[in-house]
Formats: C-alpha cells, sequence, structure tokens
C-alpha cells in the first residue's frame, strides 16, 4: 500500500470536492489502485467559516508554511484560485521537493516556464489535469497517447459558462445579459465573470494546451481573446439562417512553421460535432497527422468533475508516476496575421450604389464575398451581412477601418470557422 501524507492549499468548491471525493471513494481507491491518503493540514483564509463540508478544526491553518515546511507531507494539492500567492506557494512546494497537484490554469499559465524549471531543477513533479477543462483527460491525451503525432489544428469549447450563455442565447433568443443573469442565479457564473466572459480563462487553457500539443510554446500575452459580450441575438440568428451555430471557439493552427492560438466567438457549421457541445459542457477536437480527427467531451468544471482529474493526478504522484513534460521542439511565433473566413453584420445607408462601395473596399482588400444578403427595411439603414472567403486578419481589419460611417456602420464581426 502506498500511504501519501497531504496538504491541501485551499478547501472551497475544488478542494472540499476532492476531500468529499476522496471520502467517498477512499477504500475502493485503497484495494484497487493501492493509495492511500492522510489529510495532515488544510490551508484556508478563515478557520471559523461555515463550509459545506465538514473537516476537523485543528487540520485547517492560516499559514502555508504549515504544509510547505513539513517534510512529512509529500504531496500538495493547491485549489486556491488566483495567480498570487498560489504560484509562489506551488513554487514553495517544488522547490521542497513536494509533489503538487494543481486545478489552477492562471498560475499555471502566467508562471508555466517558472514553475516547471523549478521542477526540473529540484526533481520534483507538478501535475495539472484538472486545470484544463475538468474531467476530460486532454492533458494526458496530448502528452502519454498522442505523441506520435505530429498535431497541426486543435479546435476546444473549453470554458463551460460562456458555451451555456451562448447555448441559452441560441436555444430561447434571449440576450446576452438575461443568459448572463440566468447563469449566475444557476451558479454556473461567477458573480464576476470577467475571466469567463471575456476569454481569459479560455485563454490560459489554450496556452496550456496549445504548448503541449505543438511542443513550442504558446505564451498566454500571445493570444489573442475576445469574448463574447458584444454577441446579439440578431448574430446568432442571423448565423443559423445561414447554417452555423456559435461558439467560444480556442482556436490553435500550425500554420507553416507559426502556431497561431485564439479565443473569440466563431461560427461552427451546424453539422460539426462541435456544434452539438451545448449548455457548460466542454470539448476539444483534434487532428493528428497519424490519429486522424478526435474529439473529447464532458464536464469542464464543477466540484466533483474537476475532482475526479485532481484524484487521478493525486494517484500518478502517490505512484511516483511521469508528470506530464513540456519540451519545446520550436520556439512559437505568434502572427497576429492569421487567416479566417469572416461574418460581418453592418447597418448600411439604403441608397443606390452603397453595395458596390463596400464590395469595392473589400475587394480592393483582398476579401472576396463568399455570400451577402440585405434586408431592405425602408428606413434610413438597412441591415448587410456579408460572409467572406477566406481571408487575412490585417487586410479585413484595414478593409473595415475604410468602411466610413456615412455610409455603413460595422455592426459585429464574428469568425467563421470550417473546422
Ligand atoms: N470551480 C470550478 O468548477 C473549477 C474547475 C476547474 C478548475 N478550477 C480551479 O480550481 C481553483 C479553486 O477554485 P474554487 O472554485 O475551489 O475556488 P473557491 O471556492 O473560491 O475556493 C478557494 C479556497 O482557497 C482558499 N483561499 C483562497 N485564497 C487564499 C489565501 N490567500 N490564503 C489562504 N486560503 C486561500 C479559500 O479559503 P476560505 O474557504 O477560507 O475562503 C477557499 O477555501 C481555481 O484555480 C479554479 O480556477 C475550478
Amino acid at each position: 500500500m502506498n500511504e501519501t501524507t497531504v496538504g491541501f492549499l485551499g478547501l472551497g468548491n475544488i478542494g472540499g470536492g476532492v476531500v468529499r471525493l476522496l471520502r467517498e471513494m477512499g477504500g475502493e481507491l485503497e484495494k484497487r489502485e493501492s493509495v492511500k491518503y492522510s489529510i495532515k493540514k488544510i490551508l484556508v483564509r478563515d478557520i471559523y467559516k461555515k463550509r459545506s463540508i465538514d473537516v476537523p478544526k485543528n487540520i485547517l491553518t492560516t499559514n502555508a508554511e504549515d504544509i510547505i515546511g513539513d517534510p512529512e507531507i509529500t504531496l500538495v494539492v493547491e485549489a486556491l484560485g488566483g495567480d498570487m500567492p498560489a504560484a509562489e506557494y506551488i513554487k514553495q512546494a517544488l522547490m521542497a521537493g513536494k509533489s503538487v497537484v494543481t486545478a489552477n490554469k492562471l498560475a499555471l499559465a502566467t508562471h508555466w516556464r517558472e514553475l516547471l524549471a523549478t521542477a526540473d531543477e529540484y526533481g520534483s513533479k507538478l501535475y495539472f489535469e484538472a486545470g484544463v477543462c475538468g474531467a476530460i483527460p486532454i492533458i494526458r491525451t496530448v502528452t502519454d497517447s498522442l505523441q506520435a503525432n505530429r498535431i497541426d489544428r486543435l479546435y476546444g469549447i473549453i470554458n463551460g459558462t460562456t458555451n451555456y450563455i451562448l447555448s441559452q442565447m441560441s436555444g430561447k433568443g434571449v440576450s446576452y445579459a438575461d443568459a448572463l443573469y440566468e447563469a449566475q442565479q444557476m451558479g454556473i457564473a461567477e458573480p464576476d465573470p470577467t475571466a469567463d466572459v471575456e476569454g481569459g480563462d479560455a485563454a490560459c487553457k489554450l496556452a496550456i494546451l496549445s504548448t503541449l500539443a505543438f511542443h513550442s510554446l504558446v505564451p498566454l500575452d500571445d493570444i489573442y481573446s475576445r469574448g463574447i459580450t458584444t454577441i446579439t441575438p440578431l448574430d446568432i440568428e442571423y448565423g443559423k439562417e445561414l447554417g452555423y451555430t456559435l461558439k467560444l471557439l480556442a482556436t490553435s493552427k500550425r500554420e507553416g512553421g507559426i502556431v497561431c492560438s485564439r479565443v473569440h466567438p466563431t461560427f461552427v457549421p451546424q453539422t460539426h460535432p462541435l456544434a452539438s457541445v451545448s449548455g457548460s459542457y466542454n470539448a476539444v477536437y483534434l487532428f493528428g497527422h497519424a490519429c486522424g480527427e478526435m474529439m473529447l467531451f464532458g464536464r469542464g468544471a464543477g466540484d466533483y468533475p474537476t475532482a475526479s482529474a485532481v484524484v487521478s493526478d493525486m494517484i500518478a504522484a502517490a505512484r511516483g508516476e511521469a508528470a506530464p513534460q513540456y519540451r519545446m521542439t520550436s520556439e512559437s511565433t505568434i502572427t497576429p496575421n492569421w487567416e479566417s473566413r469572416y461574418f460581418i453584420r453592418l447597418k448600411a445607408l439604403d441608397k443606390p450604389g452603397v453595395l458596390g462601395t463596400i464590395a469595392g473596399i473589400l475587394g480592393k482588400h483582398k476579401v472576396s464575398i463568399a455570400s451577402m444578403r440585405q434586408n431592405p427595411t425602408g428606413e434610413t439603414h438597412a441591415p448587410l451581412l456579408f460572409v467572406t472567403h477566406l481571408a487575412r486578419e490585417l487586410d479585413v481589419r484595414a478593409a473595415l477601418a475604410e468602411i466610413g460611417e456615412d455610409i455603413a456602420t460595422i455592426e459585429n464581426v464574428i469568425y467563421v470557422e470550417d473546422v
């Protein structure tokens, strides 16, 4: 039997979920996996706070040193959240030779190089399956199962909150604000939803996943990210009429020698498996040159789904199994000039010649139109919609900058991915 003394940093949704799951499954894990855990200390902010999980008060502490400085504790489970002090505690635990299991994508994506270098230097291990897509074993799939592949495209619905909001907007025709409010009432969105709805959470996960999948450092700062706050039911409705479903898509592609990673609202064909991923579910769809296409689907958040991944990493740590390695074979150069198709919704002056002027400006900037739709309203300005063929980002931006408000206002621009 492999007996491990554990210290927890955090006893919130995830820390509490892991403790609960260990209590429920402890006996089975002992028999089946020959691992046994004893929780010695748990770091919290407030020892006297009322909690949904009962733990003896004497194992709670507000001093991280009680865990990091205790040589009996060989495994640390970090579920504090936020960048600091979490990243510093992870680093100190690694320096003390402990294994660390974390669910914290922000700390990891921000301090990735430093933390893995510390683990290397001190011969300790850092596991982070729970940091990307909760219960879905995407880190292991990429690092332990697909080594013989060159992965050249990867698409993910990797934020459950935004997927829930967009699914509600699409299914019920409600506004972004109403869908967000409902998600907050249900506990699917945080009271401050910024990290989710602005795309920051998905960008952290994409930085980690793409670095591993492409063996090429994809720094968080180099990921273009745009959230869903400007999406209207009208965008979704027009997209549906054209055969598309709107998702907050995290995309990484190898284009020549360059890895291009971005997070933004994207129309995907209604017939594609990613379009059917609704509610708060997550999915990652990727292409390897040997394995072909593959999609992993499941719960990307929540106490038990995330605890499922944390406990799996705890078992790997107890057995001394290798932690995911980051071996860079090429330095990534991020291009701001990627290629995509674009959905451009405008309100144009309803008079002869305007359509031709706009089409002329797009053409001048090498943006060719795949389809167009005009809804005359009898008013001075009428809705106008273009979907382009593949075009370069900088060309599209230049063309849109040239369309003056005297002829049209740009209402929204959304990427279209044929996946
Ligand atoms: N929630 C999810 O579905 C989910 C899914 C995947 C990954 N994650 C990640 O898991 C991590 C934890 O999330 P969570 O939802 O469990 O957060 P949470 O419910 O807010 O819990 C945070 C816990 O950490 C403690 N804590 C925070 N800052 C502290 C500090 N400076 N010193 C001491 N204790 C501190 C809190 O103590 P008190 O209890 O005393 O306040 C609380 O117990 C985050 O990195 C998150 O991104 C969450």
